[in-house]
């Protein structure tokens, strides 16, 4: 079962009220969903893109009624998917959840035997589909890029000889490809994590939904509405951190060659400085929460 992290921090941030209406971005196994829902009468309008979340959705919506409502889809498409209502609150909670990482026919785990799949919409480019067609130099790139591995070139290159004798099919022929080459870091640190998790962002666009979802967010939030982003690691924190900072007024003119642009008007004021992260005992009782770091705002009245 996915324990959603950091529940208590994220109510506290959306700031709940009665009769308001919140999207739960990410709904998962709808952990958040129901935070809120049990909090506070309010409205809960709901998005995952993966079929296994819209199926879990459909007990939600016989327990509380309309004031549950549940969008398959893309969160960068949010636009377009939910009613254009000014919202109260958004709240993401980006990256995999337990099902998709428990279950070894998703293909998300290197610790489970199961296809080389990772697409949280089951269809589109799957990870086999990169490993076996793509040129090295691109495997090469998306491996340095998503998942920071130092030893990408290597690993990229031993991809593409092994394919020649036999195409990879299995999460693990992956991982026992790639384990002696970037050898044993620190114990307990599986040397295959970075590979998946560069596979697994570029397969589903996970940095370009999160942009995506981030600008939707200030279209769709009302003045006053609050945004919370749970994320899980550096990549994806640094794109809500910028963005933050870039729709507060927080970010200098990008070049001293280029003339002055025109002060922007915050559309966002930060609610903290710095990210909050999870307190010890929830880090003892779900190691997931570990990496979690939480960034929230308040939309301010600027035009988006
Ligand atoms: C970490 S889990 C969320 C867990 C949830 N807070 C809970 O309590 O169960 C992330 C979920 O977001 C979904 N997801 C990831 N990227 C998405 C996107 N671009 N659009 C919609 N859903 C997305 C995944 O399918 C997954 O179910």
């Amino acid at each position: 079962m996915h324990k959603p992290v950091m529940v208590e921090e994220v109510l506290e941030t959306l700031a709940l009220r009665d009769q308001e209406t919140y999207i739960d971005a990410t709904f998962g196994t709808g952990g958040y969903s129901a935070a809120i829902l049990e909090n506070e009468n309010c409205f809960v309008v709901a998005l995952d893109r993966d079929p296994e979340a819209a199926l879990r959705a459909e007990s939600f919506k016989k327990k509380y009624n309309n004031r549950f409502s549940f969008y398959e889809g893309r969160f960068g498409d949010m636009e377009k998917l939910v009613p254009s209502i000014g919202y109260d609150g958004i709240v993401f909670d980006v990256g995999v959840s337990s099902p998709q990482l428990d279950e070894s026919s998703r293909g998300f785990s290197f610790r489970m035997e199961g296809p080389l799949d990772m697409r949280m919409e089951k269809k589109g480019l799957s990870a086999a589909d990169v490993v076996n067609g793509f040129e090295e130099k691109e495997i090469a790139r998306i491996i340095w890029v998503y998942g920071e591995e130092r030893r990408s070139r290597a690993i990229a290159r031993a991809i593409v000889a092994q394919r020649k004798e036999h195409p990879f099919e299995t999460t693990t022929q992956l991982a026992a490809l790639v384990r002696p080459i970037v050898g044993v870091e620190r114990p307990g640190f599986d040397p295959a994590t970075r590979t998946f998790q560069a596979l697994r962002l570029y397969v589903n666009d996970e940095l370009g939904e999160l942009e995506r979802g981030l600008e939707a967010s200030e279209k769709l939030l009302k003045t006053g509405g609050r945004l919370v982003v749970v994320c899980f690691h550096s990549l994806e924190d640094r794109i809500v951190k910028t963005f933050l900072k870039k729709k507060s007024g927080g970010l200098a003119n990008p070049s001293r060659y280029l003339p002055e642009a025109p002060p922007l008007v915050p559309t966002f004021q930060l609610k903290n400085r710095k990210a909050l992260s999870p307190g010890d005992a929830e880090i003892k009782s779900n190691p997931r929460a570990r990496s979690a770091h939480l960034r929230s705002a308040i939309r301010m009245e600027g035009k988006s």
